[in-house]
This record gives structure tokens, sequence and C-alpha cells, in this order.
């Protein structure tokens, strides 16, 4: 039996992403920057933008347009969903020159800490009729000589077989295809799962009419979420991806990279297991 699922509003999807992201703030702390520093930042993008109106010749009905438009992003909350669609994949790669190890990716609007704790072979909480192919994705957690990292931690979440996650459309329930994966001594993990669909940008807000008035597709390939943790290591959020994917090459977050697309494997039972291991740096 499947039950239909009303598709989430935007505005929906963006008041609980909004208050997602309020809490992640108070948890990890927002660093403060300098006068000096806010000066420049500030001064240089209203540069570019003021370039733009200059070189452009952007009219009164066209200032007028984007006026209304950023007053209904904040009114629908679709600020966090905005900002790591077009700009996180900036930030992101900033912080990776730094890094070493697995690749990281952005980490989006849909990230919900307090997971269920699981053991290092374990099955996703999903509903009993979940559907989708089944998707049995294992691995190894090492540090950069190679030796496995025992307890380390998978944080993981994905969006279900209609493209929606948990805590952010109705009627799935409460974290659903969500938990925390603790690898065993020899830093293994294997997550039985079903395979996500690739996911739309809401096409009833703001983003979604910006990216219709500029013509442009509002879809992300399908993907896995990762935060993956362990003492005394650098903590990687990343994203990975199935080869062969629709809008594998036209993310419009655009946050795909080469090494973090998964060959999954088809069995004899239909389903498909993938194989990915991932490596962290020292803290
Ligand atoms: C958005 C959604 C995602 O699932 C994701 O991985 C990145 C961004 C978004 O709607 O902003
Ligand atoms: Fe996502």
């Amino acid at each position: 039996m499947t039950t239909t699922q009303p598709s989430p509003t935007a505005a929906g999807s963006g008041a609980s992403a909004s208050d997602a992201f309020r809490a992640s703030t108070e948890r990890r702390g927002s660093a403060g920057t300098s006068q000096e520093r806010a000066d420049r930042l500030l001064s240089r993008t209203l540069a570019a933008i003021h370039q733009v109106i200059r070189e452009e010749e952007v009219s009164y009905p066209e200032f007028q347009t984007v006026k209304r438009w950023l007053m209904e992003v904040g009114e629908g909350g679709e600020w966090p969903l905005f900002l790591d669609v077009f700009f996180e994949h900036e930030v992101e790669k900033v912080a990776a020159r730094t890094q070493r190890g697995s690749v990281g990716s952005i980490e989006g609007p849909y990230y919900l800490p307090g997971q269920r704790r699981l053991g290092s072979v374990a099955t996703l909480p999903m509903r009993p009729d979940e559907k989708g192919a089944r998707l049995v994705f294992s691995g190894q957690v090492r540090d950069l000589d190679g030796a496995a990292l025992a307890g380390a931690e998978i944080d993981f979440w994905q969006a279900d077989a209609d493209g929606y996650y948990s805590g952010f459309a109705p009627d799935l329930p409460e974290g659903n295809l969500r938990g925390v994966i603790v690898t065993d001594d020899q830093g293994r993990f294997e997550i039985t799962s079903v395979l996500p669909a690739p996911y739309q940008i809401p096409t009833d807000g703001p983003t979604g009419a910006l990216i219709a008035a500029a013509g442009w597709h509002p879809w992300r390939p399908a993907h896995l979420h990762l935060m993956v943790r362990a003492d005394g290591h650098r903590q990687i959020t990343t994203q990975l991806y199935f080869a062969g994917g629709e809008w594998l090459g036209s993310d419009i977050a655009s946050a795909t990279k080469d090494e973090l697309v998964l060959d999954p494997e088809r069995q004899a039972d239909g389903g498909y297991t993938a194989v990915y291991d991932f490596v962290l740096e020292p803290a």
C-alpha cells in the first residue's frame, strides 16, 4: 500500500529550515567578524552589485521587482534554502582549500541533529512500506595514515524515493531515513536504506519563482548527505551522488564533485550495493 503524500510547500519547508538553522547556530556558535573585515566584505559585495546595475542599466521596474522578491524570500522563510542553493558551494570550496582526506560538499538546509544512534550494521528508520529500491551502502572510516577509526560517527540523512526530507515535508515520520551510524572496531559500517529520488527546489515560493524567471531547472541530482566525525579528527560534511543520475551534470546547487559519485551495483533481488571509504585528517 502506498499513500499519497502532500507536497511540502515552500513556506512550510522554508519555515522549518529557518528554525533548524537558528538552532544550529546556537549549537555551533557563529563567529564574529572584525569591523575591518566587515567593511571590506560589504564594500566589495556592494561594489559588485553596483557594477551590474550600471553595466546592465537596471531599470526602476527591475529594481522594484527585486525589492518585492527579497521581501518575499524573508516572509516565506526561504533564506536558508536560497543561500544554500546559490552560495554555500563557494564557501565550501574555500573551506576545502585547507582540507585533506575525503572531499566535502555543502550541508544544505535539511540537517537535523540528535537522530537515533545505530550500530555499525544498521537499517535506517523507515516506513514499513517505504518506497524505492533497497540500497546497502558500506565502507570504512580511516585516518590519513590508513588506520581504521573505530567508533567514528556517520551522521546520515537523505530524501525518500519521492525526493522529500523528513522533518521538512508533511506526513513523513520524524527521523525517517536519518540516523547516526557508529563504525565497528575495523572502522567499518553498513547502512541499509533506499535509493533517494532527485530533489526539486520547491517551485511555489520565491526561490522557485526566481529559477523559473531565469528559465533554469529546479533540480538537484539524487544524493545522500553525511557528516563523518571521530574524536581528534576534523569532521567532514559531504554528499554522495549516483553515476548516471539525472541532473548530475547540472545541479542547481552546484554541489557535485567527481570524487563524490557512487557507482551502485545492481543485485539479483533488484536492490543496489555501493561502497565508499572516508578519510579524516587530524583536528
Ligand atoms: C537544498 C536542498 C538540498 O537537499 C540540498 O542538498 C542542498 C540545498 C535547498 O533546497 O536549498
Ligand atoms: Fe539534500
